[in-house]
């Protein structure tokens, strides 16, 4: 007789390990099912999918180490003389390494305190019966097991470019990115997306020649261009070389390197010769071997397992999908809301994810964060608005950092002063952005924002000078 659970969840990423949690808090007897075993020693599947082995996590302990290191080149400007600075790329690497351990680690510890089961394999439907959905699960031993409701939590991969190989040696997607044992003198880029600018900062900091090939003529079109326009004059002034409107045509490897052809902004053709190339050209939901077929199931047109916009319920009563294989942004904390979302759902519970209130970050240096719409969105929508910006570089704190460079910049209702959205370039926005979704949250005005008592001095004064530029009374500008 196969094991039954109340609730299996297909995928341990941010999504699906949360989903596991919330249930088992709720009361339900819960499986979580995971197949990738990324880096592990042993070979044993890992908890924390993407987000904590090859993406989130990993990213961010290298762009802090990076960070570090630039801070330490960029010191005479506080005074402090330096000797001769260099990097040891394992160490950093072993440091990353070591941060991943631990929170993987961690989740298992999390499952072992909520009686969650692991599964250790691949899940695939085998059916439907009146007891439940049964599962195979394909690991070093195969079983069955039944589910009574599941929630489907794969997430995505990386898309590869139809003819360009990647090995993950030269040419990587993100999951070779993070593990280069060594620094490459030259790297090229395709995709001046967020792994792109994020992945590309990281080696340029630590003394790569970058170069990002991106095919679409503006930079950044998914952010506000006001923010993408500064964050680009920046990260070319850093020294990133971002070449937009390429087309690429092929690429090839040889031992001394790789070689990237590709016509340029004008139609005329270019070689890039590099020692390493990232290739992060977005991308694609995983449903493979998933045996959607099985229960009924098809995914859409892109790949992606069609949902009902509010529950995450698919067409199948009793099943979910959550976080990347679902429509919606590809963010970690997006998938963590819906796992929370389906679970509370699941015990009859009425919970809402707005989903204009999810915030964005590009953690480049400066980074980029924003919610809500862009300038343009809401232009293009008709919809009357008034923006009030101001810059780090009028922000006492900010200078005391040597932080100046970008702005806050707030747009609110012509006429009720709803914020509507909020574009941060510059320091530490990933945690001002905060605020932000705090008071969209709760449909503030940016009157509320201009009167609330902020701490001096603090880079978060901006955001309330920003709100006061909404009405053009801006107290230090
Ligand atoms: P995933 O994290 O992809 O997890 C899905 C898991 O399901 C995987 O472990 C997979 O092995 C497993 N699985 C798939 N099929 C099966 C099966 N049939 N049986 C068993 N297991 C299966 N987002 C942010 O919000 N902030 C960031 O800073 C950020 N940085 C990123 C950096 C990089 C380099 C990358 C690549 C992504 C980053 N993301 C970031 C995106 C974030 O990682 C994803 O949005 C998030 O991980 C999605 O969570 P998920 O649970 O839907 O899927
Ligand atoms: P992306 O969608 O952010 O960017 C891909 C870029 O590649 C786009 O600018 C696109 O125009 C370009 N491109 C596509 N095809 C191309 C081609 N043939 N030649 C040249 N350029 C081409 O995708 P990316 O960077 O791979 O990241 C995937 C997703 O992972 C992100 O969209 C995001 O959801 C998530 N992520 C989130 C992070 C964060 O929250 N900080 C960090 C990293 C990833």
């Amino acid at each position: 007789m196969s094991q039954v659970f109340d609730v299996l969840v297909i995928g341990a990423g941010p999504g699906g390990y949360i989903a596991a949690i919330r249930a088992a808090q709720l009361g339900f007897q819960v499986a979580c099912a995971e197949s990738s075993s990324y880096d592990d020693p042993k070979g044993e599947p890992r908890l924390g999918g993407t987000c904590l082995n090859v993406g989130c996590i990993p990213s961010k302990a290298l762009l802090s180490s990076s960070e570090e290191y630039e801070k330490i080149t960029h010191a005479a400007e506080h005074g402090i003389q330096v000797g001769s600075v260099s990097v040891d790329i394992k160490k950093m690497l072993q440091r990353k390494d070591e941060i991943v351990t631990k929170m993987t680690g961690g989740i298992q510890f999390l499952f072992r305190k909520n009686k969650i089961t692991t599964l250790k394999g691949h899940a695939s439907f085998l059916g439907k019966t009146a007891d439940g959905f049964q599962i195979k699960i394909a690991g070093k031993t195969n079983e069955t097991v039944m589910a009574k409701q599941v929630i489907i939590a794969t997430g995505s991969k990386a898309r590869h470019l139809p003819g360009i190989k990647v090995d993950n040696l030269l040419v990587c997607d993100n999951e070779g990115a993070l593990k280069f044992d060594s620094l490459p003198k030259r790297l090229g880029v395709i995709g001046a997306g967020v792994i792109g600018l994020e992945l590309g900062s990281v080696w340029r900091r630590v003394g790569a020649k970058v170069t990002v090939l991106e095919a679409l003529p503006q930079f950044l079109g998914a952010v506000d261009q006001g923010v993408a326009k500064e964050a680009q004059k920046i990260f070319t002034k850093q020294g990133l070389d971002i070449q937009m409107g390429v087309k690429i045509e092929s690429v090839k490897t040889d031992k001394k390197g790789v070689q990237v052809h590709y016509l340029d902004s004008t139609g005329k053709a270019q070689t890039l010769e590099c020692d390493r190339l990232i290739v992060s050209v977005g991308r694609v939901p995983n449903t493979d071997g998933l045996g959607l077929a099985a229960i009924g199931l098809k995914p859409d047109e892109r790949g992606f397992i069609p949902i009902d916009e509010h529950t995450c319920a698919t067409a199948v009563a009793g099943v979910y999908a959550i976080g990347d294989v679902v429509r919606g942004p590809m963010l970690a904390h997006k998938a963590e809301d819906e796992g929370v979302l389906v679970a509370e759902l699941m015990a009859g519970q009425k919970p809402h994810i707005d989903y204009n209130c999810i915030p964005w970050v590009i953690y480049t240096d400066p980074e980029i964060a924003w919610v809500g719409k862009t300038e343009e969105q809401l232009k293009s929508a008709g919809r009357s608005y008034k923006v009030g910006q101001f810059p780090f570089a009028a922000n006492g704190r900010a200078l005391g950092m040597a932080r100046g460079d970008g702005f806050i910049k707030i747009l609110a209702d012509e006429k009720t002063d709803e914020i509507l959205a909020v574009h941060i370039v510059g320091a530490n926005a990933s945690d001002l952005i905060a605020e932000a979704v705090v008071a969209m949250e709760f449909k503030a005005a940016a009157e509320d924002l201009a009167r609330i008592c902020h701490p001096h001095p603090s880079l978060s004064e901006v955001m309330r000078e920003a709100a006061l530029a909404t009405d053009k009374r801006a107290l230090n500008m």
